[in-house]
């Protein structure tokens, strides 16, 4: 068994080689320009551990990883499009710096190229893995545009937040575990349960994401602080605080609405504190940890070797980026 630091060191020796052709440059460099920056390769690990909690590690799943973390790279440059984001790992994002044409056709073509290395797999289960390959793409897109239909909306019920982030979050976290789980030979319980799992995994990893998105240290988080408030992203913080605020807080959020985007984002932050949401957001967040650790749990192999696994999550849910 294989810790994450291991999994994902090995990943990254072999996503460093070439995954796109040189001409045109103007397309091409864009994408490399962008996987270049890192990050924290969460899903082609997840889909390596998914696999190596039944068996060993199959040669299927590094391509597999590749193709997840392709996929995810190109939802994060059409992301930062549709949030008018600045900054991504702690630089210009893809279309401030080459325009939103380009980044939308670099994003596609990593998006294609994904698929290619899911073409070259040998495993019997190639058709299932690429139904529920795109059966998540599918969720993502329906997560992503309910995630801009609530900017335009003045209310947003906790359900409907905790849908729209399962959809744009964390489907691809817990398909990638069992992507991995079908390779190592897991049975349908199994699989269905290491889905689960990220499933939870996902929503307290957005949770956090969004919570980080206000109070994050711009240094480490990479992204512009604030852009959620900028945006008007109906996040669990705006859901919770509107919830209890009193009528003259509801007052200066309303007023808010005219104002600068500094302006706003420290009177956001400001009213945010003056409701508690820290202690709101730490308590869902620990209760899809929990849920989580619930569901890795009811896994039916020994325990011993869900350790990696359950490392992984205190690892995610304790990041500052
Ligand atoms: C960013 O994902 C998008 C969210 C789901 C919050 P990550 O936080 O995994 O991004 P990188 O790949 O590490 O930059
Ligand atoms: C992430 O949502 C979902 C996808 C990219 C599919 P966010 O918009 O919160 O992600 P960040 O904060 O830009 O990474
Ligand atoms: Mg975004
Ligand atoms: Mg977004
Ligand atoms: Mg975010």
């Amino acid at each position: 068994m294989h810790s994450f630091e291991e999994l994902s060191a090995a990943f990254a020796t072999r996503f460093a080689s070439r995954h796109f052709p040189d001409h045109p440059a103007s397309l091409y460099d864009p994408a490399v320009y962008f996987l270049d920056l890192g990050g924290k390769r969460i899903r082609p690990v997840l889909c390596l551990m998914g696999n190596e909690l039944f068996g060993p590690i199959e040669d299927d799943a590094w391509q597999l990883a590749i193709a997840l973390e392709l996929f995810h790279n190109f939802t994060l440059i059409h992301d930062d499009i549709m949030d008018r984001a600045p900054l991504r790992r702690g630089m210009p994002t893809v279309h401030a710096k080459y325009g939103s044409s380009t980044a939308i056709l670099s994003g596609d073509v990593m998006l294609v190229v994904g698929y290619d290395y899911i073409s070259r797999i040998q495993s019997s289960h190639i058709r299932r893995i690429l139904q529920l390959y795109n059966q998540t793409a599918v969720k993502v897109c329906e997560g992503q545009q309910l995630d801009m239909d609530f900017e335009g909306r003045e209310q947003v019920t906790l359900d409907e937040y905790l849908q729209m982030i399962e959809l744009k979050t964390s489907v691809l976290l817990a398909a990638s575990l069992q992507i991995g789980s079908i390779l190592g030979g897991a049975g349908l319980n199994n699989q269905q349960t290491i889905y689960q799992f990220g499933i939870n995994l996902g929503l307290a990893f957005q949770i956090q994401d969004d919570y980080l998105d206000c109070y994050g240290d711009a240094s480490k988080f990479g992204k512009q602080v604030g852009g959620d408030i900028v945006a008007g992203k109906k996040t669990f913080l705006l859901i919770k605080t509107l919830e209890v605020a009193s009528e003259a807080q509801r007052r200066e959020i309303k007023a808010l609405e005219q104002a600068s985007p500094d302006e706003k984002v420290a009177g956001m932050l400001r009213i945010y504190q003056a409701c508690g949401v820290d202690s709101w957001v730490r308590e869902l967040k620990e209760h899809y940890r929990q849920e989580a650790y619930r569901s890795l749990e009811d896994i039916a192999v020994l325990s011993k070797r869900k350790e990696p696994l359950q490392h992984l999550v205190d690892l995610l849910l304790s990041r500052d980026h």
